[in-house]
């Protein structure tokens, strides 16, 4: 048997380090036409946990799940995308990725996420998350960063720049969203196991 040799940048770093960052998830010009889609969706005030309350101190973005059979032609692309993944995780790393579930989400200008980990408390099938950005040209004065704490101190601040991905194990990473001064577009995913 040969001992299997990943080149996938995203296993690579996940399985080094537990996070991954890269660009160029999908191409340029499907993210600006996903974008430009997201506008004109309508979307809801996002709630938190299994209840899914909302609470305008903890989160104030609106959400979109992506579910059969109403996802579109292009959320359908990037579901398509995040399957790749689903199976390049499963075979490089035995994650036994069952399913994925995502949403989009709107983050108007104000609006932040506070510091949380993924996981529900109870029956947490949430093994990886998956953060895909929309926003075309955004600058770091535009505020909005991901910051994901990698330990107790240290944290990484990761702008929303349309087309990065980032990836982590839902259980460990606490991360936040910090407040933007422009609308600012996701999207949230999943990959959950069997439970
Ligand atoms: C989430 C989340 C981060 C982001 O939806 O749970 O943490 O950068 N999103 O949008
Ligand atoms: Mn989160």
């Amino acid at each position: 048997m040969t001992e299997q040799i990943t080149t996938d940048p995203i296993t690579n770093q996940l399985a080094s380090r537990g996070w991954a960052v890269i660009e160029g998830f999908l191409p340029t010009t499907t993210v600006a036409k996903l974008a430009q889609e997201a506008r004109r969706l309508e979307l809801r005030r996002a709630g938190v946990g299994k209840s899914r309350l909302i609470n305008n101190e903890i989160r104030g973005d609106h959400i979109l799940w992506l579910e059969s059979p109403q996802v579109t032609e292009l959320q359908r692309a990037c579901l398509d995308r995040f399957e790749q993944l689903r199976l390049a995780l499963n075979r490089d790393m035995k994650l036994g990725l069952f399913e994925f579930e995502s949403h989009i989400a709107h983050y108007p200008v104000g609006a932040f996420y506070r510091k949380h980990l993924d996981s529900f408390q109870q029956e947490n099938r949430r093994i990886i998350s998956c953060i895909l950005y929309l926003n075309q040209s955004w600058k770091t004065e535009h505020g909005g960063q991901l910051r994901l704490y990698l330990n107790s101190k240290d944290y990484m601040d990761i702008s929303p720049q349309g087309g990065t991905l980032v990836v982590f194990f839902s259980d460990q990473f606490w991360h936040e969203v910090l407040p933007a001064k422009r609308d600012r577009f996701s999207i949230a995913g999943w990959f959950k196991n069997r439970g």
